[in-house]
């Protein structure tokens, strides 16, 4: 058994949904332990401001993970000296037009739901896996969500796209068993991001006073530190689940 850990040496990331929230927070304690990260989101201007910040060399690159497509091609279209990468971080996603009931919802923003948080999350690990697998070398943090564990109304698209990724990771990972590449899923409780703005189109009041009625929620970067405390486990621990709740 072997100490070292996959944040060791000339190590690479890809972070899907790095610019904002959760992702952003990955991207930038990834960056301050020496990682070279590859910092993926839609919005390319907000990529471009946060590689400017990082501390080590860094990567913006435009991906929306719903356009399959893109996805596929994603390997090939990144710069060559970039390609071996060691992290992938599944963490892009979003609840547009959520949190009222179903029969009240647009079909369109269901899909797009699960086009980004499933189907997208799937079909990104499809894209990098057998790159790890050749290699012997990987680890990959899907983000899930409470939402995947705990079931309530006028919620039921964000929590169906949630189920998907915890059923998704946990077969996914006894395929994985031996293979030297390592499945996480973290599972965040109420974590205060532009999520419920970007749920609302932009509504940043509307998303303060929903924010404003909890006790209690993660900062961000709290989210972060569960991603590094997975990754920084020697290669024979796998943490399987990290279920974070605001306290
Ligand atoms: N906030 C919470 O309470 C909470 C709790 C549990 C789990 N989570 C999960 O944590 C992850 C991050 O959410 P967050 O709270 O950090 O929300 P956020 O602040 O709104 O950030 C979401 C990120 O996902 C990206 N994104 C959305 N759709 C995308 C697409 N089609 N392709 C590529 N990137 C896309 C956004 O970038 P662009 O718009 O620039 O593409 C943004 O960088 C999500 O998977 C969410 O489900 C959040």
């Amino acid at each position: 058994m072997t100490k070292e850990t996959i944040l060791n040496g000339d190590t690479t990331a890809l972070v899907t949904g790095a610019s904002a929230g959760i992702g952003k927070a990955v991207a930038v304690a990834l960056s301050a332990q020496g990682v070279r990260v590859i910092c993926t989101a839609r919005r390319v201007d907000r990529l471009n401001a946060l590689v400017e910040e990082l501390q080590n060399p860094a990567l913006a690159f435009e991906l929306d993970v719903a356009d399959g497509d893109a996805v596929d091609r994603l390997l090939y279209e990144l710069p060559e000296e970039w390609r071996d990468i060691d992290i992938l971080v599944n963490n892009a996603g979003h609840d547009l037009g959520g949190r009222q009931a179903f029969h009240k919802r647009a079909a369109a923003d269901i899909a797009a739901t699960i086009e980004t948080n499933s189907t997208g999350l799937i079909r990104t690990t499809l894209a990098i896996l057998p790159m790890m697998q050749a290699r012997g070398r990987g680890h990959i943090i899907n983000m899930g969500s409470s939402s995947g564990l705990d079931w309530v109304a006028n919620h039921s698209v964000y929590v169906a796209s949630k189920c998907a990724v915890h059923g998704f990771t946990n077969s996914l990972r006894q395929e994985l068993q031996g293979s030297g590449v390592r499945l996480t899923e973290i599972l965040p409780g109420l974590v205060r991001t532009e999520f419920a703005a970007a749920r609302w189109r932009g509504d940043e009041e509307r998303a303060e006073k929903f924010y404003d009625k909890f006790d209690a929620a993660l900062a961000p970067e709290d989210v972060a530190d569960a991603v590094l405390y997975a990754l920084q486990t020697p290669a024979h621990v796998n943490i399987c689940d990290l279920v974070l709740r605001p306290a």
